[in-house]
């Protein structure tokens, strides 16, 4: 079929199989041209198929030559019927893995029940053995807690006032003043219960019991603080209360592991274009004042570029893994550099409808958004009819 996006607000419905290969591609080709990492060997990555987590898997795969196991919750292509695009980037992660003699399996599902991470540590076992490398990429707006069945949904949030600023419509360019009430007790406890560390923690817990971490075993997790501009609704609304019990795991994670020599690590990353980042209120227009800013500067990174940055330069340097005051890993360093700050600070008082397009990357946030879901990828055509139905080549 000739498949165009169908988008609602923030999400579209459609996706692209031959974009998405192509940017899967791309990436992989950016790895190999950076040259090896010694780097992990088995890898497990926790949400796989999009964002930083497919950027970790490329890189463990196509940077340090590991077998990896992807676990993620995608919508498989039927008849008439894309895939989304977590499916389309699995399928193409997996063909190429594979065709390079690379080990590559998945399993889509839900990751925060018993019976999806009974399924993981079982092929570890029968295929792996132990693994060396734990990624905790997962992003959802929901859980259902395995031991209490209880639905936590998150939101995004202030917490004690209501906050006012401007935001941005990213596909008209409008740019309009949002309000946001102050979330409850309830927001917040629902919001960690989805977003914080209890999760990683079980799937570090259920590894450890059936011995399927090798010594020495390192596992990662990503955080996100950004600038003051946007602390009311992230870093000090309820995401941020999520992300404090995030960091907050990883020092009992690191416990649980000094009998193994292993260690649990947050690394904070950049903000950019995601599915989740762009349903985040007043998000989407720092993002685009701070790319225009990065860019300008030759600072830009993607999620390869950042994943890669995060192997070769602090996870597996051979060395000291340099972290900050908190313990955490720094990856946002270049967003958070004081020019760069102070100049989008300058540009968010200066951004209306009229002047974003010229003074903002406009165009490079929609390019984005549209990337995620394999369109407005250069070199594809669109106008061709393709196979919407795409085999996973490691899927159990
Ligand atoms: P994403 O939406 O691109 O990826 C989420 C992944 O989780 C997908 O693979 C999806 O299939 C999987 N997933 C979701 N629910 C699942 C479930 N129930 N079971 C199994 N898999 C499930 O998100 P992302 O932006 O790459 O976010 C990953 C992490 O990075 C999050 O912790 C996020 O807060 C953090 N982070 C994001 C940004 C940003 O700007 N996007 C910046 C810093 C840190
Ligand atoms: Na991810």
């Amino acid at each position: 079929m000739i498949i165009t996006p169908k988008v609602r607000g923030f999400i579209c419905l459609t996706a692209h199989p031959e974009g998405s290969a192509k940017n899967v591609e791309n990436q992989i080709n950016y790895v190999k041209f950076k040259g090896s990492i010694d780097g992990p060997k088995k890898v497990l990555v926790l949400g796989a198929s999009t964002g930083f987590g497919l950027a970790s898997r490329i890189t463990s795969a196509f940077g340090a030559n590991a077998a990896t196991i992807g676990v993620y919750f995608e919508k498989p292509s039927a008849e008439g019927k894309p895939g989304s695009p977590g499916w389309y980037n699995t399928a193409a992660f997996e063909k190429k893995a594979q065709e390079a003699g690379l080990y590559a399996k998945s399993i889509n599902g839900d990751a925060f029940s018993d019976e999806v991470k009974q399924k993981t540590l079982d092929l570890i076992k029968a295929d792996l053995g132990q693994v060396d490398l734990v990624v905790y990429s997962l992003a959802s707006p929901r859980r259902v807690h395995p031991k209490t069945g209880v639905i936590h949904n998150s939101v995004l949030k202030p917490i004690g006032q209501t906050f006012s600023n401007k935001t941005v419509d990213f596909h008209t360019g409008k740019v309009s003043e949002v309000s946001i009430s102050p979330a409850n007790e309830d927001d917040i406890a629902n919001t960690v219960a989805v977003m914080g560390g209890e999760d990683w923690a079980m799937w570090i817990d259920a590894l450890k019991a059936e011995n399927l971490l090798a010594p020495g075993a390192v596992t990662v997790a990503y955080s996100y603080i950004g600038p003051s501009l946007t602390e009311a609704v992230y870093r000090k609304g309820t995401i941020g209360r999520a992300k404090d019990h995030l960091e907050a795991t990883a020092f009992t994670i690191s416990d649980s592991l000094k009998d193994l020599g292993g260690k649990a690590y947050v690394s904070v990353n950049k903000a950019l274009v995601t599915q989740a980042s762009s349903a985040i209120p007043v998000i989407p227009l720092y993002i685009s004042l701070l790319y225009k800013v990065m860019k300008e500067q030759g600072l830009h990174e993607g999620t390869i570029e950042q994943m890669d940055r995060l192997f070769r330069e602090r996870l597996y340097t051979g060395g000291e893994v340099a972290v900050d005051e908190k313990g955490r890993i720094r990856v946002d360093d270049w967003e958070m550099r004081d020019d760069v700050q102070a100049q989008v600070a300058t540009l968010w008082e200066q951004a209306n409808t009229e002047n974003l397009s010229e003074i903002g990357d406009l165009a490079g946030y929609r390019t984005d958004f549209f990337n995620l879901f394999g369109f407005e990828v250069e070199g594809v055509d669109y106008e061709k009819d393709v196979n919407e139905v795409v085999e996973v080549p490691g899927l159990v």
